[in-house]
């Protein structure tokens, strides 16, 4: 069987009140279309073809992705309307699935299920729900068997009180849904050409439809507004909680972390409250994750602690470091094992050696630094001269005395050690104390000001 897709996502998100067009708020830091997209290639189809109308170029450039086959739907006539525009690019004899660019949480196995369960048939995925409201209702005789669906503004008082209600997904051979919106008219409530009638007509040419009832509301809700985006957030980060939690992670409160991107995480990990990852994040086991710590496409190994409030971005960490609280690490960064990064250190683009320690108040930028260094409170690699960036090159063991500036380009020495407060501008030999400071003196007899 060959299965192509057609995403809707024309319509204009009125209710979100944006200038962006409703299908590019993000969900998890992504488009929601883009999940939806996601979702679909996994089901492998020949062929997506995504209809847009409003805000379509930003939607195009924004999403640029060559795959997928665009179609415009100039004026939104209705669901049916803008099926039929993607209709002509589909082949025949494939068997076409309808998915939505605002309903984001679906998944790839539910939409497996309806696929393979329709042999001949139209495959419809309903929903039970306590407020249909809203809803198109599936319209059954005595026997269950599904004959219509009637949209909530063309129902009768009656019919309104049917709870299980239309996911508007569903899916059926091409060359029938072709032949059936042909026959669609819009003589109903919105004057709309509407998808969902292609159902009466399936019924009326003895074509079965098999309706698969889903489980879970949330999978099949629709954004139309910014709450139920927010809604539906929350809903997809817990997922990725329990999937974190499933892979040996204690969340101190799964409803207190967020995930943008994609997590991999070892076992006995620990993460506080208030913890963010972004991009691609891997954590090895026994890692403990303080509050309110940000991880943006880390790689992190084993046994490492990092304390609340820290910032880490594309760096790799090794196995038994320390980070934080407050530390802020940035691009390029590499820590060796057992490498220590304290409060208010800033490093960027820079590798540290085994055991080696920055432990407070620190800005290390361009540095390659060896094994069991110590850099005292308050270093600072001084690499940009205004125009260039320069390197700082620290030998291993080196000690560094606090408050010490290297100005780049400079090397300190292996077992180097470098005097508290100096300006360094040029290398500090090996296993010799360097220092750049007057001599200390005493005015004897020096009285202070007083006030006149
Ligand atoms: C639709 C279904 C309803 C179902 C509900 C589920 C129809 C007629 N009704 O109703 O049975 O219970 O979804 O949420 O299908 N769209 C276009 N072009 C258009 C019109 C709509 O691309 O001309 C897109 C919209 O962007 C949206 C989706 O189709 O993503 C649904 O359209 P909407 O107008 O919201 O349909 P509902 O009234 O919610
Ligand atoms: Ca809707």
């Amino acid at each position: 069987m060959t299965l192509e897709i057609i995403i809707l996502a024309a319509g204009q998100g009125t209710r979100m009140r944006s200038s962006l067009p409703k299908v590019l708020h993000p969900l998890a830091g992504k488009p929601m279309l883009a999940h939806v997209l996601d979702t679909a290639k996994r089901l492998e189809p020949a062929a997506i073809h995504v209809v847009y109308g409003h805000g379509g170029e930003q939607v195009k450039n924004t999403i640029n992705d060559p795959e997928i086959h665009w179609v415009e739907q100039a004026q939104q006539l209705g669901t049916g309307h803008a099926v039929e525009q993607a209709m002509p690019a589909v082949k025949e004899g494939s068997t076409v699935l309808i998915l939505y660019g605002d309903v984001p949480l679906i998944k790839a196995e539910t939409l497996r299920g309806l696929i393979n369960q329709i042999s001949s048939g139209v495959g419809l995925l309903t929903v039970s729900l306590d407020n249909p409201a809203g809803y198109g209702r599936i319209l059954r005789d005595g026997t269950g068997k599904v004959l219509a669906i009637v949209e909530q503004k063309d129902a009768t008082t009656e019919q309104l009180k049917i709870r299980e209600g239309n996911t508007g997904i569903l899916a059926c051979d091409a060359g029938q849904l072709r032949e059936w919106l042909k026959r669609l008219d819009n003589g109903n409530a919105q004057g709309e050409y509407y998808l969902t009638d292609v159902i009466a007509m399936a019924v009326n040419d003895g074509v079965s439809v098999l309706a698969e009832v889903v489980e879970d509301e949330e999978e099949v809700a629709g954004v139309n507004d910014r709450q139920q985006l927010a809604h539906l957030e929350r809903k997809y980060q817990l997922r990725c909680a329990a999937e974190l939690m499933r892979q040996g992670a204690t969340m101190l409160d799964p409803a207190r972390f967020d995930q943008r991107g994609t997590a991999s995480i070892g076992q006995d990990v620990v993460i506080d409250v208030g913890v963010v990852f972004e991009g691609e994040v891997i954590v090895g086991d026994r890692v403990r994750i303080g509050a309110n710590s940000i991880l943006r496409n880390v790689q992190i190994g084993n046994d490492v602690t990092i304390e609340p409030m820290s910032l880490i971005e594309q760096a790799k960490i090794g196995n038994q470091c320390s980070i934080g609280p407050f530390a802020r690490i940035r691009p390029g960064t590499q820590l060796a094992d057992k490498a220590r990064v304290g409060n208010f250190v800033e490093i960027k683009n820079s590798v540290i050696g085994d055991a080696s320690k920055i432990n407070h108040l620190s800005y290390i930028g361009d540095t390659s630094m060896g094994s069991e260094v110590n850099i005292g409170a308050g270093t600072i690699t001084c690499n940009y001269d205004g125009a260039n960036k320069h390197r700082t090159v620290i030998g291993d063991r080196a000690f560094i005395g606090s408050d010490t500036q290297l100005v780049a380009p400079v090397t300190v020495g292996n077992d180097a050690t470098i005097g508290a407060g100096s300006t360094i501008t040029r290398d500090a030999p090996d296993g010799e104390l360097t220092l750049s400071r007057s001599g200390q003196k005493t005015l004897t007899g020096w009285k202070r000001p007083v006030k006149t």
